[in-house]
């Protein structure tokens, strides 16, 4: 039971080490999933540090899906300013109001309802289907594919080895837990599978690490020739 021991130890590393991020419930609270759309729409843009003051502002001045969507554009524009990219904020605007106007303000609890919304891809689908509705949702980012890329060894460089960096991390997907695993995942690669030097030492999954075994875990992933 490699993957079901994998598993379980990045878990309990995920009970001790859980960042208290704004987004993030109460270990055991349900998530809203409001709250959990919009803050993976700002991170797709920036980093958790940047984000916590943007969703702060957000959710202070819109605190549901329908008070967002009531807004004015110009208002939400003004807000997005320092996230940069104004057409993700016009995406979101988009997303809220069809929410709001089609959904009766309900999220679609599946990735495929939810991808079925505007400005809603792959990743935004999976990443709010498996944190607010705890569906064995395959969320990928760039944190994943790098603990991906040196837990298996990948030596196709990126971004050729997408498609297989995706294969392996449905791998480990399970219905057990979803949303906490999505988020040791991402946590795992902000702070410890780091980009850079990685810190191992700190690893709870040095035992089934192929990239730690190697002896350079850094060199992976590997990058194609520029
Ligand atoms: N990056 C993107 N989504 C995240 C999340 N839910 N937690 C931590 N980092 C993230």
């Amino acid at each position: 039971a490699q993957v079901a021991d994998l598993r379980a130890a990045l878990l309990a590393w995920y009970d001790d080490h859980r960042r208290t991020l704004a987004w993030r419930s109460d270990p055991g609270a349900a998530p809203d999933p409001y709250r959990v759309w919009l803050s993976e729409v700002m991170l797709q843009q920036t980093t958790t540090a940047h984000a916590t003051p943007y969703f702060r502002a957000f959710t202070t001045r819109w605190p549901t899906v329908s008070d967002l969507a009531a807004a004015e554009d110009g208002e939400v524009m003004a807000a997005w300013a320092g996230l940069g990219y104004y057409a993700r904020a016009r995406n979101l605007l988009a997303c809220a109001r069809a929410v709001a106007d089609g959904h009766d303000g309900v999220f679609p609890d599946t990735e495929t309802g939810l991808l079925a919304l505007p400005g809603v891809g792959a990743y935004t689908a999976a990443a709010v289907a498996a944190i607010a509705f705890e569906r064995p949702a395959n969320v990928v980012d760039g944190n994943v594919e790098r603990v991906m890329a040196r837990l298996f060894a990948v030596e196709v460089p990126l971004p050729a080895a997408k498609p297989e960096l995706w294969r392996l991390a449905g791998s480990l997907v399970a219905g057990d837990r979803p949303g906490d695993w999505a988020q040791a995942l991402m946590d795992l690669g902000a702070t410890v599978c780091r980009p850079g030097r990685p810190l191992c030492e700190r690893c709870p999954l040095t035992e089934w690490c192929a990239g730690f075994q190697s002896g350079q875990p850094d060199r992976y992933p590997l990058k194609a020739a520029k």
